[in-house]
């Protein structure tokens, strides 16, 4: 399978967890922009077989190369992304639970389904479920502890959200003129810590809707819960390069992760 399969693969996945994605596309498709990704996210576990670095290494296969570990202590949280020279082709953000900081409890659940998943060794493995659903119960009472948990348990590991490239667009000349338009348009937009996270001083400004609820299956039945969001990134120049900055801002990303919150 080659990449440009695997994203085509992968975004109906997405769309069917994101109501907003398809809408916002193709709004913008209707003013004539050609859509670039600027990433794709995975959310895992630190757990052998479906680690950051076990999800990375499928995009290894394609050409892309690891760049950087980015932390997120106050979410528990370790994240590495993948660049490949081909600026067209998103770039891979990965992050993982460190479950050593979690709760026994929360740990013995995460593990009991990790055992079921499939050790991740290529794109097919990304493809499918990865493990059975999980109680709607343990869902709540671990959403306490880490939303983060949470939703990746009732989710497995698949694609949090693509990203467009603000640069690419050609009827808005900034973010915040993106931004305006959608809430025109009566998207809801994540506004933790501000619609805008970051600035052209940290040479990256994104935003992203809010997750709206979608409906899961569960061991007691569907539920509605947060599914996944969709963002929107504008990279500046580093000085002296000729090149946008390629990285990522942690304390913007930080807020980017509440975007799949139910307690907004
Ligand atoms: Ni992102």
């Amino acid at each position: 399978m080659k990449l440009d399969e695997f994203l085509a693969q992968a975004w109906p996945r997405y769309v069917d967890l994101t109501p907003d994605a398809d809408p916002i596309h193709r709004m913008l498709e209707a003013r004539g922009e050609r859509v670039v990704n600027d990433h794709v996210a995975f959310r895992t576990f630190n757990l052998p077989g479906i680690s950051r670095h076990d999800i990375g290494r499928v995009f290894e296969g394609w050409g892309y190369r690891a760049v950087e570990d980015l932390e997120f202590p106050e979410k528990k949280l370790l994240a590495m992304y993948w660049v490949h020279d081909d600026a067209f082709k998103p770039k891979i953000f990965v992050s993982e639970l460190l479950l050593e900081r979690c709760s026994a409890e929360l740990q013995a659940w995460v593990r009991t389904l990790a055992a079921q998943a499939r050790p991740v060794r290529g794109p097919a493995d990304l493809m499918e479920r990865s493990w059975a659903p999980v109680r709607y119960a343990d869902y709540e009472r671990f959403y306490a502890e880490s939303e983060y948990a949470a939703w990746t348990a009732a989710f497995g590991i698949q694609v949090n959200h693509f990203t467009v490239l603000v640069n690419e667009l050609k009827t808005f000349d900034s973010l915040q003129a993106l931004n305006a338009e959608l809430i025109a348009q009566g998207f809801k937009l994540n506004s933790a810590g501000g619609v805008v996270k970051g600035s052209a001083a940290e040479f990256l400004e994104q935003s992203s809707t809010m997750a709206q609820k979608v409906w899961v299956e569960f061991v007691e039945g569907t539920r509605q819960i947060a599914g996944c969001y969709y963002e929107f990134a504008r990279r500046y120049e580093v000085p002296g390069t000729g090149k946008l900055f390629i990285g990522f801002v942690p304390k913007s990303a930080d807020k980017i992760f509440e975007s799949t919150s139910e307690r907004r």
